[in-house]
């Protein structure tokens, strides 16, 4: 479904924690490297929006070949507590129209972006109008705003609801999917994806860093060894080598690390492998 060729999405949630990317120079230079290398396509979220600004300043820093390059995939709808003042000071979940309009035009300003690649609902709203979030989202397409839309973390019955009030198919979910949740591919949420031809955008693809742990971690060396591909480029080539192939959404920002995982990606897994993963992390076979 996707425009790029980049064989995974960064995901630019840890951006804070990294010391050496809080200058646009700096910034802009990374981006110019992974641009470089072929990894032109970046997450974001309306939960980050406070580095929308640092984002931006590196973003107008490269030249207008590389802008066009960037594929930004942004997800939005979900409201921090730390961001709500009312008196309750709950978390909550915002689907209005005019809530996604101000995310998305902020958004495209801020970094200074002329389109973004996907805009996501972040979460299914229980409070959603389905037929007013389906318009809208209808309209950023056709305003040329986003070039594709497609939800997150939503069950079958939740994206075709929305899906039945909107012209523009759903292209896309994303989820946290890895050796380590791969619940999706045995209760029938990956099939039903396939068949509505919604590509899968898998999020934490190395369960945030744990995967590298105990006897998975063990099992992910030495089947890199074998392979003469790092631990990492193993665990994404299970999810790589599942049929319909998700596309990682990786949240290291660290040079070494992503060229690392673009060295490995032409990696897939035999079923024996594939399988010796999924039972080092279950600590059982399958049936
Ligand atoms: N839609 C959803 O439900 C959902 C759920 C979860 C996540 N997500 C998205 O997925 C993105 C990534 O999540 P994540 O940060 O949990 O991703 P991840 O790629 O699973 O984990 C990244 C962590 O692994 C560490 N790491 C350790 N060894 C590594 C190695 N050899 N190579 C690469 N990383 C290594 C990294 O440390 P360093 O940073 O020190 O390199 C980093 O802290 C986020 O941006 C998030 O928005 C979506």
């Amino acid at each position: 479904m996707s425009m790029t060729a980049a064989p995974f999405v960064i995901g630019l949630r840890q951006l804070p924690y990294y010391d050496s990317l809080q200058t646009p120079e700096a910034l802009a230079s990374w981006f110019q490297q992974r641009l470089e290398e072929g990894l032109c396509e970046f997450d974001h979220s309306d939960f980050e929006k406070a580095q929308e600004g640092l984002l931006g300043q590196a973003i107008r820093q490269l030249p207008a070949s590389q802008v066009r390059q960037l594929q930004f995939d942004m997800s939005a709808g979900v409201i921090p507590a730390r961001r709500n003042d009312d008196r309750f000071g709950a978390k909550y979940y915002d689907t209005r129209p005019e809530y996604l309009d101000e995310v998305v035009n902020r958004a495209l300003k801020q970094l200074g972006l002329e389109q973004l690649n996907t805009f996501m609902l972040m979460r299914p709203d229980p409070l959603m109008d389905v037929e007013a979030t389906g318009r809208a989202l209808d309209t950023i397409v056709e305003s040329g705003r986003a070039r594709r839309i497609g939800v997150a973390n939503f069950l079958p019955a939740q994206w075709r609801h929305l899906q039945a009030a909107m012209q523009t198919p759903l292209a896309c979910q994303q989820m946290e999917m890895s050796i380590a949740r791969s619940q999706m591919l045995f209760d029938g949420m990956w099939d039903s994806m396939r068949r509505d031809n919604m590509a899968g955008l898998a999020g934490s693809p190395l369960w945030g860093g744990r995967i590298f742990e105990n006897q998975l971690g063990q099992m992910l060396k030495t089947m890199a060894d074998t392979h003469q591909v790092s631990p990492a480029g193993v665990a994404l080539a299970w999810l790589h080598t599942i049929p319909g192939q998700p596309r990682a959404v990786v949240g290291t920002l660290r040079p070494a690390r992503l060229q690392a995982l673009a060295h490995d990606a032409g990696l897939t897994l035999s079923r024996p492998e594939w399988f010796a993963l999924l039972e080092a992390v279950r600590a059982y076979r399958v049936p």
